[in-house]
């Protein structure tokens, strides 16, 4: 697991680079529910967390535009001809995009695991557009940088929806963000301190998530076009259709899209049971919602895998556990577990013991805390 902290990240690019000017930090997400609903323009409940992405810049005093994935040991150098792939290409496209009059040094790093659904691609995307607005001393608002992110992301890899980019720009600590992907309204709601998330990373790469989410995004497309013509309605998401208009409906779609459509309804409803039940501190009536949620991802949505349900199966009947699901887009990556405490040395001993045995993976867990979104300054105005 990469374990750097913001002085190893801030070590290591003034030994190459020299003094830093500027700083920001970019953290990852988990969602405790809505999953697969930002594109279906429902509400779903993110929070950033406590683990993310450091960067380091100054300008450069030649012409070289030079960038080093600190965790990856691996430099990029900018040539506005040449365009690169994979994490480069994001730099590539905001240099390209925003022509800084001169030329910058970069280092990145941290402690987020990429490809385990914490949003490490996102975060790396709004750290960097971030980064490059207070270089250029724009200071432009938080919207136009999500918006900026967004539109830079969704250019190069998934065709996500918007729940991992606003949960990385305007999370706030110690709150979960009640985040309605229709209307942008964020409404923040307080995770009571003895409250526990934690992240269990399968170790599964989710290599199969780029195809099988835009089939996804696909077919639910599908089931609102037949839904509507069944019911002569005009809704624009499948979130607006109520469960009896799809239990009535059920004879005249085909069986995937009731499927599809069946999962988002009613994760939609466990979101707004969710967002009640957090206001009133109940953890039980959660754990029941997240157990309930990944049962459908599993079984109407189908974005889970081996690995996934049975550390969720395994985190239900061993661990002192309120509830679990797996989390983000699926086939791999994490599943979260909430508690009202800590959980035991010994049972994640257990876990990860007979998590081995069965996949030969060492299963990697995250005790994370809802943290506030991105950090950003000018070295001038360094607040530590
Ligand atoms: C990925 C996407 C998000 C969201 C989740 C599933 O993380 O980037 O937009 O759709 O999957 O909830």
């Amino acid at each position: 697991m990469l374990q750097r902290n913001k002085d190893s990240i801030k070590n290591t690019f003034n030994r190459i680079f020299g003094s830093e000017e500027f700083y920001c930090f970019a953290p990852g997400r988990a969602n405790i529910i809505g999953e697969h609903i930002d594109y279906h323009g429902g509400t779903v409940i993110p929070f950033a967390i406590d683990m993310g992405i450091h960067f380091f810049a100054k300008y450069s005093e030649d012409n070289t535009t030079r960038i080093l994935s600190i965790d990856l040991d691996e430099e990029y150098i900018y040539d506005p001809n040449q365009p690169p792939s994979g994490w480069k290409r994001f730099f590539y496209d905001t240099v390209s995009q925003l022509q800084p009059p001169k030329a910058v040094q970069i280092g990145f790093g941290g402690n987020l695991p990429i490809g385990a659904g914490l949003s490490s691609s996102s975060a790396l995307v709004c750290g960097i557009v971030q980064l490059f607005d207070i270089i250029l001393g724009f200071s432009s608002t938080k919207e136009a940088l999500l918006n900026k992110a967004i539109q830079i992301e969704k250019g190069n890899g998934l065709q996500g929806g918007t729940m991992d980019q606003t949960a990385i720009f305007f999370s706030k600590a110690q709150h979960a963000m009640a985040f309605n992907c229709s209307n942008g309204a964020r409404k923040y709601i307080p995770i009571p301190k003895h409250w526990h998330f934690y992240l269990f990373n399968s170790g599964v790469k989710h290599h199969l998530v780029d195809s099988e989410y835009n089939t996804r995004s696909l077919e639910s497309r599908i089931a609102l076009r037949q839904l509507n013509h069944t019911l002569g309605m005009n809704y624009s998401f499948l979130v607006d259709v109520t469960m009896a208009e799809l239990e009535k409906s059920q004879d005249n779609i085909d069986a995937i899209s009731f499927k599809r459509a069946k999962y988002v309804i009613a994760e939609q409803n466990r979101v707004k049971q969710t967002e009640r039940a957090l206001q009133e501190g109940n953890i039980q009536l959660i754990g029941t919602l997240l157990n309930e949620s990944h049962h459908d991802l599993r079984n109407l949505y189908e974005v889970s895998c081996s690995e996934l349900d049975w550390l969720v199966e395994f985190a239900q009947n061993n661990l002192s556990i309120a509830g679990a699901r797996m989390m983000g887009g699926g086939f791999g990556g994490c599943t979260i577990n909430l508690t009202n405490s800590e959980l035991t040395h010994d049972e994640l001993q257990m876990l990860k013991i007979s998590y081995f045995k069965i996949f030969h993976i060492h299963l990697e867990v995250y005790h994370v805390f809802a943290s506030d979104g991105m950090v950003c300054y000018h070295k001038i105005n360094d607040p530590s």
